[in-house]
């Protein structure tokens, strides 16, 4: 009887524990103002290409998730410093950890918060892939703070009141729901 008593409490905190943490994750991941909905390979390829990364740059993602897109520019642009910022906890956490097993720790800084509160003014290159809302909501921002000959790279959405510099298609394949890649100059 102990032992039916012993084992009904350890699975029903084992099932409460495990709910919290999942409920906690999914609602981590979509919580805040545009979900985390990771950027595919070939749209962080493209990205690269449009962005033309070089040595000295200072790079930036806006809402950079698990970081994969900044641990691949470093792969292809290693003498590039790079900024990631992130309002949600989860994909924070599993930024710092992807970047520390990647070894860029010293060239890939993530930074927890709201990027709206972060000044711009280092920034050469941004990468960012977000709602249009938010993009609009950032533009006079973007306009005030970045340097002259900033670029910035949108996958898919774009600004209402800013033309685009360059469109880049990317190739159609399943499964990969980005299609588009636009560059604006600053
Ligand atoms: C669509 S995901 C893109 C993730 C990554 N950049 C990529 O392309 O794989 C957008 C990310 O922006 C983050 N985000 C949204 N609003 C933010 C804000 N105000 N400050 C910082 N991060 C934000 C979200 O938490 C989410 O992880």
């Amino acid at each position: 009887m102990l032992f039916l008593s012993l084992a009904y409490l350890l699975i029903s905190m084992f099932t409460v524990a495990f709910s919290v943490i999942f409920l906690t994750f999914f609602v981590g991941l979509f919580w805040g103002g545009a979900p985390f909905v990771p950027a595919s390979q070939e749209a962080i390829n493209g990205a690269f290409g449009l962005l033309a990364i070089k040595e000295g740059d200072v790079v930036w993602d806006l809402g950079c998730g698990d970081a994969r897109v900044l641990i691949d520019f470093w792969r292809k642009q290693p003498r590039a410093s790079y900024i990631g910022m992130e309002i949600k906890p989860f994909p924070y956490l599993l930024a710092i950890f992807n970047v520390w097993r990647s070894g860029a720790r010293k060239a890939i800084k993530i930074r927890r918060g709201d990027f709206f509160k972060e000044d711009f003014a280092s920034a050469n290159a941004i990468y960012m892939y977000l709602f249009p809302k938010l993009m609009d909501q950032l533009l006079p921002k973007l306009e005030r703070e970045l340097p002259q000959g900033a670029v910035l790279v949108s996958p898919t959405f774009r600004f209402s009141q800013k033309k685009e510099g360059e469109i880049m298609q990317l190739k159609p394949q399943r499964g990969n729901i980005i299609k588009t890649l636009n560059l604006y100059r600053f």
